[in-house]
């Protein structure tokens, strides 16, 4: 397998508006993060991720770009994000940007021209279609964020197409303009230093051009054979690769709705020569029910490992996949995948290890190192993200069960990983000296960095020490994964092995302690980290695993 520095770093995630405010407005900053640097170098992490940064009139919290040469208001100037480049740079720590360009913001010069009559120039820079027969949109394509997909605009009598909120207008990446746009702006910022992108949504920029209806009764379906994966996307992402990407050291992390593990190399791939990475989803999406993924249906542990073992088996040696267990779109990892409330802080250091010894380059979402933890607002009030407002807002026109809709906000909701960072117990955290843009958790007088920091068994040393770890041990990169018990519903066991080394991780994925039969490697281990501070190392053949313990075994 290539050996390549982006699959040796871990990376870690900014959301710029939640993470650090400096100038007391409410809303996190560019300059926010220069004051946390030392702290995001301190945890050890190799690149930053910073959330979309650029001017926005924030319809979908930056997702909804109107210039992409300019830093947006709220977040400061070009001169602080040229300080902040600087400061991770200085500290050796990377840094990628978040491209957005399946759309733009529909206050963004290109679409405001393009409105305007069906001769303008810009016209052909987004998606438009005369109405159906009937007057309505052109075919039954539903937005991710409710409602359809098309919006009419009077003045030209003509349906817009937007996956998106009706702010976000899809471009049309068949016009060979827009694609020569999106490489200028590309360079413009590769240019400055900086290194690399995550691409959102980028398996859907090529569209399917009959715009035939899709299967709007199930929406993952919708998205993997209707969205995602159009005829010309390989090559529209291959000629990117092609005209910027080649000419630069850096890395690329393609978000990928709808990839499947069948075609993941497709993107992947290396002599494919499109990206380095991508986030699959499926874990994410696998407790969607048909309607999306405020109808979740319960996930098992066998589930999830038959996902990941799937993937590394289809990415084998050619191709390359970023894990993570959370982001800004999903639940918080602890209380999803772990227990928050009596095994807050063991099932989060559990889950740093499976995060950081899978096969992938880890992507680490902010206050994960604190075991940061879903917020339950009682009232949709306390709501700002657009996706949950709009969905709450359909599902009640509806007349759908709207008690059980708030306890799906609650458990699948992306403002559960929105709400600021907490920094120490201070009013609001220590986040901002203004008004919040959107509540705290009311949880951060016990769950914050101060605390972590003074507590040297905390989450935030755990994941440090398990960073070092994985950095120590390049078994952990290159080396061949095995799930050991792929049915157990309770454990999770696996091998990592190379040429040199041979480790057996186990994890605990519940809240009882578990007699678990090691299936390999009797007598011969010897313990390396663990998240418990005395454990049963007697027996190996009959370990007791206790509730939510993780331990990393080296065969000796
Ligand atoms: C995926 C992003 O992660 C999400 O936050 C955003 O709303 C959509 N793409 C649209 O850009």
């Amino acid at each position: 397998m290539k050996k390549i520095w982006w699959k040796e770093n871990v990376i870690y995630q900014i959301y710029p508006r939640s993470f650090n405010d400096s100038n007391a407005d409410g809303i996190g900053d560019l300059r926010g993060i220069i004051e946390k640097l030392d702290y995001i170098k301190d945890l050890g992490v190799d690149i930053i991720w910073l959330g979309p940064s650029f001017k926005s009139p924030n319809d979908d919290n930056g997702y909804d770009i109107s210039d992409y040469y300019d830093i947006m208001d709220e977040f400061g100037t070009m001169a602080d994000f040229d300080e902040l480049l600087e400061g991770l740079h200085s500290r050796g720590i990377k840094l990628l940007m978040d491209l957005v360009v399946n759309h733009t913001s529909d206050e963004h010069n290109w679409f405001e021209e393009s409105r305007k009559s069906k001769d303008n120039p810009y016209r052909d820079y987004y998606c438009w279609k005369p109405p159906a027969a009937d007057g309505g949109p052109p075919n039954n394509w539903i937005s991710f964020f409710a409602g359809s997909a098309w919006e009419f605009d009077e003045l030209t009598g003509e349906y817009y197409l937007h996956l998106f909120t009706k702010k976000q207008p899809d471009l049309n990446w068949e016009n060979p303009k827009v694609r020569e746009e999106v490489y200028k702006l590309m360079r413009f910022w590769l240019d400055k230093g900086i290194d690399g992108f995550r691409m959102d949504v980028i398996p859907l920029i090529s569209k399917r051009l009959d715009f035939a209806d899709g299967e709007v009764s199930n929406f993952t379906n919708l998205i993997a054979n209707t969205y995602s994966n159009g005829p010309r996307v390989h090559e529209f992402i291959h000629e990117m690769h092609q005209e910027v990407l080649q000419h630069y050291d850096i890395m690329t992390v393609g978000e990928g709705p709808g990839i499947t593990k069948e075609i993941g190399n497709l993107y992947v791939g290396e002599s494919r020569k499109e990206l380095s990475m991508i986030f699959h989803l499926d874990h994410m999406f696998m407790d969607y029910g048909d309607k999306g993924k405020f109808y979740p249906k319960p996930i098992t542990l066998p589930n999830i490992k038959k996902i990941f073992n799937e993937w590394d088996e289809a990415t084998g040696e050619d191709g390359w996949v970023s894990i993570f267990l959370d982001n800004h779109d999903f639940a918080r990892i602890v209380s999803r995948f772990g227990n928050d409330k009596e095994y807050r802080k063991t099932s989060a250091k559990m889950l740093s290890i499976l995060l950081l010894t899978l096969r992938g380059t880890p992507c680490i979402y902010q206050g994960s190192e604190l075991g940061m933890t879903n917020v339950n607002f009682d009232s949709i009030e306390d709501y700002r993200d657009v996706e949950t407002l709009n969905l709450y807002e359909e599902a009640k026109a509806n007349g759908e069960d709207m008690e059980a809709f708030m306890k799906a906000i609650h458990e699948k909701g992306r403002d559960n990983v929105r709400t600021p960072m907490h920094w120490d117990d201070s009013e609001n955290a220590g986040f901002t000296k203004g008004t919040p843009w959107i509540k705290l958790n009311p949880n951060y007088p016990e769950i914050n960095v101060e605390e972590a920091l003074a507590d040297s068994n905390s989450i935030f040393y755990f994941y440090k020490k398990m960073l070092a770890f994985r950095k120590e041990h390049s078994t952990f990169v290159y080396g061949k994964y095995k799930d050991l018990d792929p049915s157990h519903e309770k454990i999770y066991a696996y091998r990592r092995s190379d040429e040199n080394k041979t480790f057996v991780v186990v994890l605990n994925f519940s809240s009882e302690t578990v007699d678990f039969k090691l299936p390999e490697y009797y007598g011969g281990l010897e313990l390396c980290i663990s998240n418990y501070d005395i454990i049963d190392n007697g027996d190996l053949e009959n370990i007791k695993v206790m509730p939510w313990e993780g331990r990393i075994y080296l065969k000796k």
